[in-house]
């Protein structure tokens, strides 16, 4: 939906609270993106965010994603808003192709960055699933995440919150990756649908 100006919604799960980074977020973003653990798995050639700048400027982007009413990045936290636990985003994934910056697909991408003192607990598929619950409620009928092949822990977040593996595809981000869906059920009730093909 290009030119769509709309608010990311916030929100909540039994232990997490959902909403929209902030200019005070920057802080938590560059300790996040500065880590290898983080981001070895993460786009067709990883790299670490090195300077504050650069997380300022990471954070505005996430602000400024604006084409669809569905779509968004939020920030997670603890449910009272204390403790800053990772991102989860909801986008354009982007075509594989010859020329940069790639194209958009029209389809959608799920995803999720934790920082290291937040892995283990469940968090990430605790917030992954109210995001999907969102998207597909919110009216998209299919939901994608690509991982690395070796992104074993990434793919455990997809397959517990009830996406579908389909195998290997090259068609997004000029990369390797391992394919999970969701699709909205027939009946429109937002709870993702297993089978059918890729
Ligand atoms: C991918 C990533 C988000 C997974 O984080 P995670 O903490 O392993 O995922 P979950 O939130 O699903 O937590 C599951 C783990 O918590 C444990 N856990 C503890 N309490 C739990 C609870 N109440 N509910 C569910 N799981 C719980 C599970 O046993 C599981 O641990 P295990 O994998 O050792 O068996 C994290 O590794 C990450 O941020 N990586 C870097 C960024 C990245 O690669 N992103 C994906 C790009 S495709």
């Amino acid at each position: 939906m290009p030119g769509y100006r709309g608010a990311v919604r916030q929100l909540t799960t039994d232990r997490l609270l959902l909403r929209p980074w902030t200019d005070d977020d920057v802080d938590f973003a560059l300790d996040l993106h500065s880590r290898w653990e983080v981001q070895r798995f993460l786009g067709a050639e990883p790299r670490v965010v090195t300077d504050r700048a650069e997380a300022a400027d990471r954070v505005a982007r996430y602000r400024s994603l604006d084409d669809h009413p569905v779509h968004g990045v939020w920030l997670i936290t603890d449910r009272d808003g204390g403790r800053r636990h990772g991102s989860l985003l909801l986008k354009d994934i982007p075509l594989s192709g010859p020329s940069l910056p790639l194209l958009p697909s029209g389809e959608t991408e799920i995803g999720w960055h934790l920082h290291p003192d937040s892995w283990g607990h469940g968090y990430a598929s605790e917030a992954a699933a109210a995001v999907l619950a969102h998207a597909l409620g919110g009216g998209l009928p299919r939901v994608v995440a690509v991982t690395y092949p070796d992104n074993h822990a990434s793919q455990r977040v997809a397959m517990r919150i009830g996406m579908e593996h389909r195998g290997t595809t090259e068609r997004f981000y000029n990369a390797r990756s391992e394919l999970f869906v969701a699709e909205a059920s027939v009946s429109g009730s937002g709870a993702p649908r297993a089978g059918s093909g890729a």
